[in-house]
């Protein structure tokens, strides 16, 4: 990894009695004014903890939602935010509303900055806004991979212009688990992609068409993939001007040896709430709509799993949320429990699946990137990342 780590600075002595500003993703869900899963907020804590630990005065802010710049809105507020990471943290994290002209923060303390999308320039990546946030700190930590893939003043300019910029262990954690998987993997490296479309992941599919040595397919993407294979798929979600990218996927992996399993069957149903029914894929009549994979293409793609030395996983190969359409992607996500591959997943299908089968502390590293993961899954370099590497290499 090529940026220069948050806990080396620490552990060299060099956070002390020094102004820290972290950009965390906080952007959690609220209901009722409450945060709802305060999951990004705990992949958050370390950082924190870490810069005080340090005796650092501590400023962490981040987005929440996509306020309209230059306003504030309560409904954006930072404040159910901020009360949830000082419960976690066990202390007072106080919210500072008007920030970008000077925080008073004391070494061993936290302060909370409103929302940073609340700025005007933000998200343009504004210089002046940019120095203005570098101004305010000796360190700046970027540990916000949710919002990695955002060229924003507090993800990628503020980096530019503050006197040290590093990343912190959240974020350091996602590279390093991304690098391993994508970059170094263990071979045979299986990509799992599935959702509705083939038109929002074609990037994703292509870039691993030239990565991994099965690609599986799932959802309305296997559907398009069925179609360019030249089976029937009915009434299904599928998008028939995109077989000629599907098929085109198919022959980029085939020429590397590499191959796109073709579910071989499926469960079918006549309406989502209709019972279903397993047909041989080349079985599917006018009237079907495919919903999940078929046993015995759950059992062959689980064996690819079983045997794969790493998995990268991003969308459900069916209706899982539906008892009678679970079945596939239930097989899948229990395989990759059960596989001694390096296993890495995200996006919020994904990891919904993998908690509804109680299975997502087995799998070896859950991302907190949503349409991070997917640019990373793309090949792209994110900004934030990009930048913290510009500055290590001085
Ligand atoms: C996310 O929820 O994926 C990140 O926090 C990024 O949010 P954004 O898409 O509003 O930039």
């Amino acid at each position: 990894m090529s940026v220069v780590r948050f806990s080396d600075v620490c552990a060299q002595g060099a956070a002390k009695a020094k102004r820290v500003f972290i950009r965390a993703d906080l952007n959690a869900p609220l209901a009722d004014g409450r945060v709802s899963d305060d999951t990004r907020i705990r992949a958050s804590v370390p950082a924190v903890k870490m810069a005080l630990d340090a005796g650092a005065a501590v400023m962490i802010t981040s987005h929440l939602g996509r306020p309209k710049e230059g306003e504030f809105s309560e409904a954006d507020s930072l404040a159910p935010v901020a009360q949830r990471l000082g419960e976690l943290l066990g202390r007072e994290a106080p919210l500072v509303r008007d920030w970008i002209d000077g925080v008073q923060v004391a070494p061993g303390q936290v302060v909370v900055l409103e929302n940073c999308r609340f700025l005007k320039g933000e998200k343009k990546n504004d210089e002046q806004l940019a120095r203005k946030m570098a101004a305010l700190c000796d360190i700046y930590v970027g540990d916000a991979f949710g919002t990695a893939h955002r060229a924003h003043a507090s993800t990628e300019g503020v980096a530019r212009f503050a006197p040290m910029a590093c990343a912190g262990p959240l974020l350091a954690a996602e590279i390093e688990a991304l690098e391993r998987a994508l970059e170094q993997p263990k071979r045979p490296l299986l990509a799992i992609v599935g959702g509705s479309k083939v038109s929002t992941k074609l990037t994703v599919l292509r870039s691993l068409a030239e990565k991994v040595d099965q690609l599986i397919v799932g959802g309305g993407i296997a559907n398009t993939f069925m179609l360019a294979a030249g089976l029937p798929v009915g009434k299904s979600l599928c998008e028939p001007d995109l077989v000629a990218e599907a098929r085109a996927v198919m022959d980029m992996m085939a020429a590397r040896g590499a191959q796109v399993p073709i579910p071989e069957d499926v469960v079918v149903a006549a309406g989502m709430d209709a019972p279903g029914a397993v047909k041989k894929a080349a079985d599917v009549a006018a009237a079907d709509m495919i919903f999940d994979i078929g046993p015995r293409t759950a059992e062959k793609l689980a064996a690819l799993v079983q045997a794969a030395g790493t998995v990268v996983w991003n969308g459900p190969l069916g209706v899982f949320e539906r008892d009678a359409f679970a079945s596939g992607t239930r097989a899948i996500a229990q395989a990759v429990a059960g596989s001694s591959a390096f296993s890495i997943a995200g996006g919020g299908d994904t990891l919904a699946a993998l908690a509804r089968f109680g299975v997502t502390d087995k799998v070896s590293y859950i991302t907190t990137g949503g349409g991070a993961f997917l640019e990373v899954l793309e090949g792209k370099k994110l900004p934030a990342i990009a930048v913290l590497e510009e500055r290590a290499a001085g």
